[in-house]
């Protein structure tokens, strides 16, 4: 009997920003998955042109961004080298009829733009005309778990609070945390509870020194009091749940923690639910992990969390101030599912669906 033979189609792919520390996560989660791609082509700055990256067995030479490079017949563009490259460069790319996955914020709000976690609303994927955002580290991991419990109970209000790790800040922000922690170490005093002498460093990232410190200020403040990053968290999750007038407020901030953001999410739901179910959905829930055991003490840390693409909720219990109110904490790595695994899990979609595989 003769088999079915499928042809599958070799893709070729672009990493833009691939020397950054998301570029250099989208690199190794797109060796973990192995896709159907022929052809990989790494840009950065001309500050990076000419160095060596390894993908696998091979050695490739990162190559200078320019407004040609985009027109070679990519397939596919994973881009996270900012909003402003962002916004020259991703046109380019798709008028070339390159699908552009972003994940700078440039795009993400934009009407034509679908915003996208494959968990969550993978069938906005259909709609993009060129250019898919992956929307904020933060956005991403709660919205793995409230979709469900909206689906479930109906989400009516939601109260973010996040403890940001500086990874999410990007190589300077790693650097940041770095130079404290060697600051601090090469002249401890035991009276550092409250000597400040020890933050005296050359800071390339934050406006404060971040170690030993949390900052409650992630991206530009804007005119309303609100941070980017806040309007981000409520803009983004209203559009990726289709809940344009969802009632959300929120208030990030960053911690001295290397990698993985923490959220303590309040939600106020439209119907009454009993604790067993709510905890019964987030168990189903696709890319979600229930780590929720206080008798043991076992809930979800960035150390342990670092380095998986599930997103972990723990303390999962009853706000007893308000009706049909929870509290939730929830854990993710910010680099690998907010950022990298996420842009690496719609690529993986599109081909699924173009190869039928
Ligand atoms: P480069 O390493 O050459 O500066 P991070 O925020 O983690 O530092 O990463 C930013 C990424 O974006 C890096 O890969 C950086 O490259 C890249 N990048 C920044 N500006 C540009 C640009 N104008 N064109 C292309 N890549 C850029």
């Amino acid at each position: 009997m003769k088999g079915v033979m499928i042809l599958m189609k070799k893709y070729k792919l672009a990493v833009v920003g691939a020397t950054g520390v998301v570029g250099q996560k989208m690199i190794e989660v797109l060796q973990e998955k192995n896709l159907p791609i022929s052809e990989y082509v790494f840009f950065a700055s001309s500050r990076s042109a000419g160095k060596s990256l390894r993908f696998g067995d091979d050695v490739y030479v990162v190559r200078e961004l320019t407004e040609d490079s985009l027109k070679e017949n990519f397939d596919f563009a994973l881009f996270s080298a900012g909003g402003n490259t962002s916004l020259k460069y991703s046109p380019i790319a798709a008028h070339s009829g390159c699908i552009v996955i972003d994940n700078s914020s440039a795009f993400r709000m934009y009407d034509d733009v679908p915003l996208v976690v494959p968990e969550v609303n993978p069938n906005d994927i259909s709609w993009n005309k060129g250019i898919i955002a992956n929307p904020n580290c933060s956005t991403i991991q709660a919205v793995c778990a409230l979709k469900p419990l909206d689906d479930a109970f109906g989400l009516k209000r939601i109260v973010y609070s996040t403890y940001q790790a500086v990874s999410g800040a990007g190589s300077k922000g790693i650097h940041d945390l770095e130079n404290g922690i060697k600051a601090f170490s090469s002249n401890f005093d035991s009276n550092a509870l409250s000597n400040t002498s020890n933050n005296n460093y050359e800071l390339e990232k934050f406006p404060y020194p971040i170690f030993n410190n949390c900052l409650p200020h992630i991206d530009k403040f804007l005119e309303n009091g609100y941070t980017k990053e806040e309007e981000k968290m409520i803009n983004e999750t209203r559009k990726i749940l289709g809940k344009p007038h969802l009632a959300i407020t929120a208030t990030t901030v960053r911690v001295p923690v290397f990698n993985s953001h923490c959220e303590s999410i309040n939600i106020e739901f439209e119907k009454e639910f009993e604790l067993e179910n709510v905890i019964e959905v987030l168990k189903k829930a696709p890319g979600v992990v229930v780590q929720d055991n206080p008798t043991k003490e076992e809930y979800a840390i960035p150390t342990q969390v670092s380095g998986k693409d599930e997103v972990f909720v723990s303390r999962i219990r009853r706000d007893f101030s308000i009706k049909n109110g929870l509290n939730i904490w929830v854990v993710a790595d910010n680099i690998r599912k907010g950022a990298a695994s996420n842009a690496v899990q719609i690529l993986e979609k599109i081909i699924k669906e173009k190869d039928l595989i």
